[in-house]
């Protein structure tokens, strides 16, 4: 078994104490949250301050999914992304984009000021580089995109990274912080006066009506109004599972010299592509954060190969060694490169979603938390329009028929797949596999002590075959990203219900 580096934990998760809120109680409010992540507990926040009881229902514990698994940069910089939202939406849309996502970092730094929230917030530059000269060209035209917008850009050739880069877009008066003590802090503001935080709550369907009923732990909820911000909705019927696709992708952290830490946040561009910024560590120096390894999520089964490529990265770009932490994290791409914010559907009054964040959830979770706060209360908010979940989506784009055409190949192909006349010896210790049982597929996993468990294969979400994820042991679902621990219960929606377990 292949030996990977670093403690297999967000640093962010490490650093901060575990949250134990109450299961879910029968109450009722004026709002439903269904997830705590930045979106759920930004809207939160402003709700109750507004003066609406909300009650923030988290399937696990608050904080902890893709906000706790994030690189963290709170910038309206999205590595290339004003260049294409020029192309296909036009300049008008492209700079209320910019807007949006900047009103979002501001948002985070003023209630950083106003909150007094210890989370080493920081204002810093943003870059996104090309390190190579055949990548010039998109920075390049990024650049000149963002000047034509008025934003905050420069176009620059020198940076603090310990390696010669062909030119970087840099944004100036962008930030970083501590993600987690930010969304704690923000978060112990939201229960008392009618308002509740529920954790280990799993939601399992949302009724529209007067009221809208949730039902999680066999327990119904009612509120006038629910947001669905679990990363894809978990609700089917927006068919958002078919307007975007998963990608997972990986981080390591190790210390690193103020000497020879960089200053600012970067990500490179082109193929294969790296993420960096430092945060404090907790014992008083800097952690150098690397992130990459992308890919759809389900697609990869050697995942161990993402870490050791990040390992092998920060040792020839920084001559570091040692590594202290990795994690990997998920996150869902629009096919537009416009996150859903708004309506469910057309036919619902009163249950909202935001999904799509294409990687960029700090900013793009905290606006989507304010818009989602406007939208509740009937204000009117500039960007609406923009992101309105019930756009038409374009499905005749290479990328989505691309995708769609997976998922429908997945749930094909996947079906042939699977030892047929196996024993227990197929499988070494520490590793999952598919096997085929009297026509049905099973997955089978081995611990490291040769216990054996067996789960039901097909993804209860929309009935995929799962992928064994080696790395973080796990089932993965190839088709909309649902993930499953490796005895078959629900890390990651859209599927609300575990794998079944299985005799074998
Ligand atoms: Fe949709 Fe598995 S997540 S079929």
């Amino acid at each position: 078994m292949t030996t990977l580096p670093g403690k297999p934990k967000s640093f962010w998760l490490d650093s901060t104490e575990t949250t134990s809120f109450p299961q879910m109680e029968n109450v009722t409010v004026d709002v439903a949250i269904i997830g705590a992540g930045i979106t759920g507990i930004t809207a939160a926040y402003l709700l109750k301050k507004a003066g609406k009881t909300v009650a923030l229902i988290e399937a696990q514990q608050i904080a902890a999914s893709a906000s706790g698994h994030t690189t963290a940069k709170v910038t309206s910089l999205h590595q290339l992304i004003y260049a294409t939202l020029i192309d296909r939406h036009g300049e008008d849309a492209a700079r209320l984009y910019g807007e949006s996502n900047q009103a979002g970092v501001e948002f985070i730094a003023a209630t950083v000021e106003k909150e007094g929230i210890d989370c080493d917030f920081q204002r810093n530059d943003t870059y996104s580089f090309a390190e190579d000269k055949k990548n010039l060209d998109k920075i390049q035209k990024e650049y000149d995109a963002a000047v034509k917008l008025g934003l905050p850009a420069e176009f620059v050739t020198e940076t603090t990274l310990p390696f010669d880069i062909a030119g970087a877009i840099k944004f100036t008066n962008q930030a970083q912080f501590h993600v987690r003590k930010y969304l704690l802090h923000l978060a112990n503001t939201i229960p008392g006066n009618g308002s509740y935080i529920f954790e280990d709550s799993r939601v399992q369907t949302v009724d529209e009506g007067t009221p809208c009923k949730v039902h999680a732990n066999g327990i119904t909820l009612q509120a006038t109004d629910v947001l669905l911000t679990t990363h894809l909705p978990i609700v089917d019927t927006g068919l958002f599972f078919a307007k975007t696709y998963p990608q997972r992708s990986y981080i390591i952290g190790a210390k690193i010299s103020e000497e020879k830490a960089p200053a600012g946040m970067y990500i490179g561009v082109g193929n294969n592509y790296h993420s960096i910024r430092t945060t404090p560590a907790e014992d008083g120096g800097l952690l150098l954060l690397i992130g990459g390894g992308g890919h759809k999520v389900g697609e990869k089964s050697e995942t161990e190969e993402s870490y050791q490529e990040l390992a092998r990265y920060i040792h020839s770009h920084f001559g570091i060694d040692k590594i202290d932490y990795r994690w990997s994290s998920q996150d869902y791409e629009s096919f537009d490169k416009l996150p859903y914010i708004g309506k469910l559907t057309p036919a619902n009054e009163h249950i909202y979603v935001a999904t799509g964040f294409n990687l960029w959830g700090m900013s793009k979770g905290t606006m989507a938390g304010m818009l989602l706060a406007d939208l509740v209360q009937g204000k009117t908010n500039p960007w609406a329009d923009l992101y309105d979940s019930l756009r038409a989506t374009p499905f005749v784009t290479q990328e989505s028929i691309k995708n769609n055409l997976d998922v429908g190949k997945h749930w094909v192909m996947d079906r042939l797949k699977g030892i047929q006349d196996w024993s227990t010896d197929d499988v070494k210790p520490g590793e999952g596999k598919i096997i085929t049982l009297k026509g049905e597929k099973v997955g089978v996993y081995k611990d490291e002590a040769g216990k054996v468990t067996a789960v039901n294969a097909t993804c209860p979400h929309l009935a995929c075959i799962v992928n064994w994820n080696s790395a973080e042991k796990s089932w993965d679902c190839p088709c909309h990203g649902g993930r499953f621990t490796c005895d078959g219960k629900v890390i990651q929606g859209p599927a609300v219900k575990d794998l079944e377990q299985k005799v074998v």
